[in-house]
């Protein structure tokens, strides 16, 4: 049978990325247009900034993925763009430019949950396998999301403050460590040891949330304090000790839902996915407690926004012909 192929369009945030993926799990092509150097300044992403680069970026991102993937409009099947949550003038530009090209060449538009599709990203490793458990980690997210089936997503625990990412770049930013901190935090916390022993909120607690604005609040006191009495902290040990906080809480809630719900398989997404000391010590929990539990990391490239996700996301809804009108409108505060 002919290949589905989908051009797919992200704009949710601060990269502009267009991918062609063939039947959604292939990558043909998946164009990254980045601004954190224009955002690094101002120590986080600015909407109105962030609108005008993606203005800037969306035509040639798309001719490149097309050019790259060596595919014509003629071969599409259809055309994807992720259309909430995230900043209404950057999701705006995504939206508009896929609608264009379905009107323009007759194509259906699919719209996709910017978190599912992060998700999604799971399918370029291997196949999903139902019921599942993700965890969902980004700048603006961290939930635990329960699929029984492809496409159907029920919230199983949230944060009830900070997400993990937002609480990596806050500290981050007292480090002196320019946005967004994750990666760099996360290798000098390789090069320190837990030696503050920072708060791991509601760890033990009977429900399926989380919270990082305390451990956010110690990390800041602890700082402030030492500058006031002159004394100079290891930030090797405070990247260390407060990763170690956050992942004892990510690890420990997320396994103790996967072994409730009997979950055979657990997609870790988002940004924080990418992060080294939470991919080893997940690993390592499944291997000392011999669970029967596959635990499934997009590559890292994939981790990130990107548009690929986004055509792995609209695939599932093409078999489902789920399609939008060209009344598609941005959702910025979309929820599963
Ligand atoms: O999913 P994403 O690219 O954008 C959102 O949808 O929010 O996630 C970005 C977040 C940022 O907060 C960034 O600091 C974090 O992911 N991040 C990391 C790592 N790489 C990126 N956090 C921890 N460790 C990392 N290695
Ligand atoms: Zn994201």
């Amino acid at each position: 049978s002919k290949r589905e192929l989908i051009l797919a369009f992200e704009s949710s945030c601060d990269e502009t990325s267009v991918a062609v993926i063939e039947d959604g799990t292939k990558i043909l092509s998946n164009i990254i247009a980045t601004q954190i150097n224009s955002h690094k300044r101002f120590g986080g992403v600015v909407p109105e900034v962030a609108s005008r680069h993606h203005v800037e970026y969306v035509t040639r991102c798309t001719e490149d993925a097309m050019k790259a993937a060596n595919v014509t409009y003629d071969d599409l099947t259809a055309v994807a763009v992720t259309y909430g949550p995230g900043l209404v003038g950057s999701l705006l530009i995504g939206v508009t430019a896929a609608k264009t090209i379905a009107y323009a060449h007759h194509l259906p538009l699919i719209p996709v949950n910017h978190m599912a599709g992060h998700i999604y990203a799971a399918r370029y490793v291997k196949p999903l396998e139902y019921p599942l458990l993700a965890l969902l980690v980004s700048g603006g997210h961290t939930e635990l999301v329960y699929m029984k089936a492809a496409g159907e997503f029920e919230i199983i625990g949230d944060t009830r403050d900070d997400a993990a990412g937002e609480a990596y770049d806050k500290i981050g930013r007292v480090l002196g460590i320019p946005y967004p901190a994750g990666k760099e935090v996360d290798r000098l916390a390789h090069l320190g040891h837990d030696t503050f022993n920072f708060p791991r909120a509601m760890i033990h607690e009977d429900n399926d949330d989380f919270s990082f604005s305390g451990l956010k609040s110690a990390f800041i006191n602890t700082v402030h304090h030492a500058d006031q009495i002159g004394e100079k902290l290891s930030r090797e040990d405070l990247a260390a000790s407060f990763q170690a906080a956050v992942i004892d809480v990510l690890v420990t809630k997320t396994i103790r839902v996967a072994k409730r719900l009997g979950i055979k398989q657990l997609v870790v997404a988002g940004g924080v996915a990418a992060n080294q000391g939470l991919r080893e010590r997940l690993a390592q929990v499944v291997k000392d407690e011999h669970l029967d539990l596959d635990v499934v990391f997009p590559p890292l490239r994939l981790c990130g926004d990107n548009g690929a996700m986004v055509g792995a996301a609209a695939h599932i809804e093409l078999q489902k012909k789920h399609f939008a009108g060209l009344d598609l409108n941005a959702d910025p505060s979309l929820e599963f």
